[in-house]
């Protein structure tokens, strides 16, 4: 058997103590699979005192990881420390600096810096892999990059945050609303106690922004990918979809144009009986349609310690293997950079959800409103009509503009009988 791959692990966290603790109890697999066993040779993490669900003797300790990055001897480094700058980017950037193989969990830091990174890699010849980065423990970088390399991606989208699911899950089962749901997640472990990140949709949208340099083999562009969370997102728009034959999901859709890209991060509705409805709770599920293979889709946990691992330690096993691919699909220098499609020209039917008091010729205003952006209407649901009380109006739009629906709204949201900010969720064809 050949000398081991010597690896030097970043982060004793969730998801770096269950590396170790895979590394060991794997070893004999791993080795002959990859025809030489992986070697911890050294970690580092924060505190060195602090107990850890695995033991740590015979391991070489560093309080510095950029340090420990350059170590001699070590042959891939893995970052599962977190975060866009500071000492996770220090570690990478020294570790391919030195000409170290790079591993790592983070979709942040790959989102701000993954050109340059991969830039990095490739003048060093050597891997920077990231599979854990996106939807944890599903392959889904590996099967855009090596299982899909002869197709022409259109279009790749996802439930990418297992956060996100849960709650949108929970409050179709139990009839809640959003705040006590995120409150009982954060109590169960399912959501940060900080969980900005996830809510309001960019760790979805880092993850995008990674798939979509990978599918379509352009620049990362997170800058360019519209936005939104699931905040807004009410029990009764979750009542109306059901009844109108759709479920809410939160969304990282990457679409490749013949006059560009789009990027877009926000709650949809899509048919109850589409497979990625079926993808509910914490699981995440990604979808790729190729021009040769047609539409694929994968399944599985997005997070979590034991999934998380699974992902980071195969590609260390690629690495132990010798396969060193471009990160991105093909050579950084030939990444395309696509123009960036706004939001504003999307084209798609919409679900608009309006309080209104119920007075004599309300709805012919809203009518009038979106007559005049040129907006067709699909259905309207009216209930409970009676005069001068509050009740949801909703309607649903065949293909319209963004930009159109927009304007319309910002003129519904004026008329006086609207008594708070209109709702507004978009219909996806998938
Ligand atoms: N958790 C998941 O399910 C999951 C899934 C996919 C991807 N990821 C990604 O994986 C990465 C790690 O996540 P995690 O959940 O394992 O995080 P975590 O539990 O918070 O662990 C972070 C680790 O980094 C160490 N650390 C922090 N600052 C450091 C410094 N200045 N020097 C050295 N070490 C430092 C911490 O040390 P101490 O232990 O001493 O505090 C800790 O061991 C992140 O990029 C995350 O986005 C996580």
């Amino acid at each position: 058997m050949s000398a081991p791959l010597r690896i030097a692990i970043a982060g004793l966290g969730t998801v770096g103590a269950e590396t170790v603790r895979l590394i060991r109890e794997q070893g004999a697999l791993i080795a002959a699979r990859c025809g030489r066993p992986i070697e911890i040779a050294a970690v580092s993490a924060r505190d060195r005192a602090k107990s850890r669900p695995v033991d740590l003797a015979g391991l070489t300790w560093f309080d510095d990881p950029a340090a420990m990055a350059t170590e001699p001897g070590i042959d891939a480094v893995v970052e599962l420390i977190g975060g866009s700058d500071g000492i996770a980017k220090a570690t990478v950037v020294a570790a391919l600096g030195a000409g170290r193989h790079v591993v790592t969990a983070n979709k942040a830091l790959l989102a701000h810096h993954g050109g340059d990174l991969a830039r990095a890699a490739e003048a060093a010849g050597v891997a920077l892999a990231y599979e854990a980065a996106v939807a944890g423990g599903i392959p889904i970088i590996k099967s855009l990059r090596e299982g899909l390399a002869a197709n022409r991606i259109g279009r790749v989208y996802g439930v990418l945050n297992g956060t996100c699911n849960y709650i949108l899950t929970t409050m179709r089962e139990t009839g809640r609303d959003f705040d006590a749901v995120l409150a009982e997640a954060q109590e169960l472990g399912y959501a940060e106690a900080d969980p900005g990140f996830d809510i309001d949709g960019v760790d979805t949208a880092h993850k995008l922004a990674i798939l979509t340099a990978l599918a379509f083999g352009c620049e990362i562009d997170f800058s360019s990918v519209h936005i939104e969370g699931i905040r807004a997102v009410s029990a009764l728009d979750i009542a109306y979809a059901e009844e109108l034959g759709y479920r809410i999901k939160l969304l990282g859709i990457a679409t490749r144009r013949p006059d560009g890209v789009e990027q877009r991060v926000h709650p949809c509705m899509v048919a109850k009986d589409s497979p990625i409805a079926a993808v509910e709770g914490a699981f995440n599920g990604v979808v790729a349609e190729g021009d040769f293979v047609g539409t694929i889709m994968a399944e599985g946990q997005g997070a979590g310690a034991g999934p998380t691992a699974s992902a980071v330690v195969a590609d260390l096993m690629d690495i132990a293997r010798g396969a060193v691919l471009p990160a991105f699909a093909v050579p950084a220098r030939d990444l395309e950079r696509p123009a960036a499609l706004p939001i504003e020209r999307h084209l798609g039917s919409q679900y608009i959800r309006l309080m209104v008091v119920d007075r004599p010729g309300v709805i012919a205003d809203i009518a009038a409103a979106l007559r005049d952006e040129e907006i067709s209407v699909e259905a309207m649901l009216q209930r409970g009509r009676a005069p001068d009380e509050v009740v949801p109006v909703v309607i649903t739009t065949h293909e319209t503009e963004d930009a159109a629906m927009t304007r319309a709204l910002i003129r519904i949201a004026a008329i006086e009988a609207i008594i708070e900010p209109p709702t507004r969720i978009r219909i996806e064809a998938l």
